[in-house]
């Protein structure tokens, strides 16, 4: 048997629900924050995400899925939203245009990690990206419109932290202090985090390794070196988050594992879903648009890790809505009226309502096994007598009570139901 690739899930149709149900909490708070949806492709060119992610970040050394092409050029599977919708804004020249641009993707990416619970190497983001506003206002709304959804879906057992990760203005001072502070630490810390200690410095503080972790907890820490601006952008996002009653944590050694932020950065974290707590992330990017050739832009954004949501979901038992079923079964006795039946599950489709019939010709008692099975709420039985009299039997499903209801009053009558 061919089975599924390591790292990826199906989704069942027992739970596709669950899915729309965030993909419509997640459609539904863009609108209220007046964002428009885009959709970019699934791969790009690999220098991309070289240059847009950053080639000192984990993704792009280890993690991509990077292929040549028939064509000879180098394809990469998107490993996360924001650089294609940043090569989008660009080349179709929205720079330019009106701004600030709020936008939003429900996408996959794909990363090659070691799958474990809340890690997968193909997952899905719903992201949300802010262009053309350098002020603490957009970091504000941006971690509001994060903090919004995942209220609307239930979820409240989050920390909210925050933290500024400084600019090309303050930023090299704080290298040069978690320098000298890493250095005489360098025989004891990770392999990785040695090359971390000359290539990227701040991605020390985010190394998981015990050692690397114990010895991070004593760095400098960010926020003492930031320049003027920086730390007045920073207090105008406090400010806001304030104003609004969100409440957060600052939290130094939230750095994220991308290179493009500067200034703001947030993590929405859970201790219910184990070491990937991670379900929402995001920041600042002011310079990413002009590294990928645009002109300069300010940016701000996020990304919601689906699956990551509904393990939180399950585990801390927020609901997912109910699960939709039809609301009637149309079971026909005979030849002549499984055509009827099949012509009024036409007729109540086409005026919106969830109608299912029988198309395995099955005897009548399966039929009402069937129904059961799907939770019709009802069943509308029609055998020659029905047809004779032009009525069906329509049969409660949870009180068992039954009624006739003319062929033409059946639009009307399960109108009724349904509300
Ligand atoms: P990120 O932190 O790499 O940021 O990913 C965002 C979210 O995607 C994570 O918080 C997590 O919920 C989910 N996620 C990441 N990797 C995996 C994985 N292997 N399996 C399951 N879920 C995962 C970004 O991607 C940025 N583009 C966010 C952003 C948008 N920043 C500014 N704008």
């Amino acid at each position: 048997m061919i089975t599924i690739p390591k790292g990826t899930k199906d989704v069942l149709p027992g739970e596709s629900y669950r899915w729309q149900y965030l993909e419509e909490k997640a459609r539904a708070v863009s609108k209220r924050y007046c964002l428009k949806e885009v959709r970019t492709p699934t791969f790009e060119h690999t220098e991309l995400f070289n240059r847009g992610v950053g080639d000192t970040t984990d993704i792009v050394n280890k993690e991509m899925y990077t292929f040549l092409d028939k064509g000879d050029r180098s394809i990469t599977l998107k490993p996360e939203g924001t650089a294609g919708v940043a090569r989008m804004f660009i080349e179709n020249g929205l720079t330019g245009g009106v701004l600030p641009a709020k936008l939003y993707y429900i996408t996959p990416a794909f990363r090659y990690e070691r799958p474990q619970a809340g890690r997968l190497r193909e997952f899905h983001q719903f992201g949300v990206e802010f262009f053309g506003s350098p002020s603490p206002d957009a970091d504000a709304e941006v971690i509001m419109l994060a903090n919004d959804f995942l209220k609307d879906v239930g979820i409240d057992e989050v920390e909210l932290n925050i933290n500024s990760i400084g600019c090309k203005h303050c930023r090299p001072k704080y290298n040069e202090a978690l320098r000298d502070y890493y250095r005489p630490h360098l025989g004891e810390v990770c392999p990785t985090c040695r090359e971390r200690f000359e290539k990227n410095p701040l991605r020390l503080l985010d190394c998981k390794e015990e050692t690397c972790h114990e010895i991070a907890k004593n760095a400098p820490v960010i926020t003492d070196y930031l320049c003027e601006e920086c730390e007045r952008h920073f207090k105008g996002v406090r400010e806001l988050l304030d104003a609004c009653g969100i409440s957060y944590k600052i939290n130094p050694n939230i750095v994220r594992g991308l290179d493009y932020y500067s200034k703001t950065v947030f993590e929405f974290v859970s201790t219910a879903i184990g070491s990937q707590g991670t379900v929402c992330g995001g920041g600042r990017y002011d310079t990413l648009i002009e590294n990928l050739g645009g002109s300069p832009t300010p940016a701000v954004g996020f990304a919601a890790g689906l699956e990551r949501l509904i393990l939180l979901m399950q585990n801390t038992g927020v609901s997912f809505g109910e699960e939709p079923v039809p609301e009637v079964y149309l079971a026909g006795m005979d030849e002549l009226s499984r055509k009827k039946a099949f012509a009024v599950a036409k007729t109540l489709r086409e005026n919106g309502i969830v109608a299912d019939t029988d198309h395995m010709n099955r005897s009548i008692k399966a039929q009402f096994k069937y129904a059961g099975k799907i939770g019709a709420k009802f069943v509308a039985t029609i055998g020659s007598s029905e047809l004779e009299g032009g009525f069906m039997n329509v049969k409660n499903m949870a009180t068992s009570e039954s009624v006739k209801v003319p062929f033409d009053e059946a639009v009307t009558y399960f109108k009724k139901g349904e509300k």
